[in-house]
């Protein structure tokens, strides 16, 4: 490359330790997401548990997060990977014990960690004591207004009462049995059977999830992530869809009130505990309407991992999300993935890049390499973003979705109602790979068989492999986040289009933040010529005669030099003459 028109920034600032007093940590917080189950078993028995994580906390402290966020940790049977809570109050013993996991909330904290926990509103498992203390009480008893009990349809009550549709696929309701052995009631599980929703009409269920967030602010937890928040208020009509102008269960006005409820139990502790929401909401304004000042922090924004793969879609979703987050004074989250979403790797490796539930299929080819490429510049690209930044356990390891899992050893209930067409979300939850060169890869004791498979290929992958290597992914993510933490461009913040530095219409997208960072990303496959007079701060993939190799992100330290417009470089040689 020529070196005056671009040069490796060789002094690199220094990252100032995180302060956990900083009350406004939330709006660029870099959050990691542990699903326990498959990040690391302390006891060897196959399942990650709180041992693993707390023999753990140093990687993540070297990886350089700001938080930790738990998917659910307590009693569960797993009929839906834990999101069927039994009891609030307690861990699941395959996980660990409450005192574990209180010491753990404490020695992350000492290290600078926050802790993020699950809260599962819309439903809880057919398993705890209020849904089977209101299947003994039988139809018309005060248990079960805690729910959605409901006589069926047509003369005999044998139709469902109503046609509402599974984000699971297929129906809503199952029907009961009396204690008579007659057919009874029908009930509501916008999931599967075993996760039945809760009325949220009733003042029991309220005061209960107020002394679930009480419970875990006095341990010391920073902040709640809310599942399906969109989904917990039902026209209680029982309307099919349409027949209304409002949805009958997604994003119903009544909703905000909950949430400014929990914002002042939020707020009554000390230090900043924010509220975290899960929705699925497709119109901007009303998914930005639920972070408004009094109601939640943050709200995971999946239209951006939902995107294909290109310039013009990423720059239209930034765009989009960050106008639509400023009246509301919240900043935007970005996501590239979590345990319910094809992994990066895989994604962005298929003809089709854009990720949708529904059309999930076995056997759709993929380049894993073109992948790799792009899910590595598609982490530097939001890890420049305004916003806090959710990072999936192993997507720092460019881990692959597992698409070869022995059917008989599959769980996620995706798969089993779909008929078995949708391979389900298992695929982006196996075991982590730590060290060694065969499985179970340091996750557990030699000699013990994670819960799921993992692909002997993962040899290559292991957190001991890439620590070693400058080049891995892990070395890749660990230089953004020590960049981010120490440039103060970064998190927080406006962004400026530069479009100067990207001609129109093309593969490329790049934008400045603060005074001297810019963030260039090309999307497209041939390299793309660089601003001159920039320093190189870190690139996804190396620079290929100064110009940015296609699907590609470089981080740039800009000033009164750089010249936005892109040089004309030379990729070859020039023919020699005569
Ligand atoms: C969203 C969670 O992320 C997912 O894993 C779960 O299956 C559903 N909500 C139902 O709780």
């Amino acid at each position: 490359m020529d070196s005056d028109v671009l040069t490796r920034a060789d002094q690199a600032p220094a990252a100032p330790a995180p302060s956990t007093a900083d009350p406004l940590w939330w709006r660029s917080a870099v959050i990691y997401q542990v699903y326990v189950r498959s990040f690391a078993d302390g006891n060897g028995d196959g399942t990650g548990d709180l041992a693993g994580v707390r023999a753990r906390l140093g990687y993540l402290k070297d990886l350089g997060v700001d938080a930790i966020w738990f998917n659910p940790w307590y009693p569960s049977p797993l009929a839906d990977g834990g999101y069927d809570v039994q009891d609030y109050r307690d861990i699941d013993p395959r996980f660990g014990t409450l005192a574990e996991a209180e010491a753990l909330i404490a020695e992350a904290l000492e290290l600078g960690i926050r802790t993020i926990i699950d809260v599962v509103p819309n439903h809880i498992s057919d398993q705890h004591p209020w849904f089977q203390e209101a299947l003994a009480a039988g139809p018309g008893s005060p248990a079960r207004e805690r729910f959605w009990f409901h006589p069926g349809k047509g003369e005999n009550g044998d139709e469902i009462p109503t046609h509402w549709v599974s984000s699971f696929q297929g129906e809503t309701w199952t029907r009961t049995t009396n204690p008579d052995g007659t057919p009874g009631e029908w009930y509501l599980h916008m999931f599967t059977p075993e996760q039945p929703d809760l009325n949220w009409n009733h003042p029991d269920v309220r005061r209960e999830h107020e002394d679930i967030l009480r419970f875990w602010f006095d341990r010391g937890v920073a902040g709640v992530r809310i599942d399906s928040a969109a989904l917990l208020i039902k026209d209680a009509d029982l309307p099919e869809v349409g027949e209304k102008p409002d949805h009958p269960t997604e994003d119903r006005d009544e909703l905000h009130d909950v949430y400014r409820s929990w914002r002042a139990i939020a707020d009554s502790y000390p230090g900043t505990r924010v509220l975290v929401g899960e929705i699925w909401v497709p119109d901007i304004d009303r998914f930005t309407a639920y972070l408004r000042p009094d109601e939640m922090h943050t709200a995971f924004n999946f239209d951006f991992l939902a995107r294909p793969w290109g310039a013009a879609s990423f720059r239209e979703s930034i765009s989009a999300t960050l106008a639509a987050h400023a009246p509301v004074g919240a900043p935007s989250t970005w996501v590239l993935s979590n345990h319910d979403v094809t992994r990066p790797v895989t994604r962005y490796g298929r003809e089709d890049t854009a990720f949708a539930f529904l059309r999930k299929r076995f056997g759709v080819p993929t380049d894993p390499q073109l992948g790799l490429h792009r899910a590595r510049a598609a982490a530097l690209l939001v890890a420049a973003l305004p916003g806090s930044l959710y990072i999936y356990q192993g997507d720092e390891l460019g881990l692959p979705e597992v698409e070869d899992l022995p059917l008989d050893l599959i769980e996620d209930p995706m798969h089993f109602r779909s008929g078995g067409t949708d391979p389900g979300r298992d695929g982006c939850r196996v075991p982590l790979p730590w060290a060694g060169s065969s499985a179970p890869f340091g996750f557990g004791r030699d000699g013990s068989a994670p819960w799921l498979p993992q692909p002997a290929g993962w040899s290559g992958l292991t957190v001991e492999a890439q620590a070693a290597d400058p080049d891995s992914t892990l070395s890749l993510y660990r230089e953004a986040l020590r960049l981010r933490r120490a440039l103060p461009a970064l998190g927080d913040g406006p962004l400026e289009w530069w479009d100067d530095a990207a001609p129109a219409a093309s593969d490329v997208l790049a934008f400045r933040r603060g005074d001297d960072f810019a963030c260039v990303v090309n999307t497209g496959d041939d390299p793309a010529a660089l601003p001159a007079g920039a320093d190189l701060l870190l690139s996804s993939s190396p620079l290929e005669h100064g110009a940015l190799a296609g699907n590609a992100t470089a981080w740039l330290r800009i000033g009164a030099a750089t010249d936005p417009h892109p040089t004309a470089h030379t990729t070859e040689a020039p023919a020699p003459r005569g």
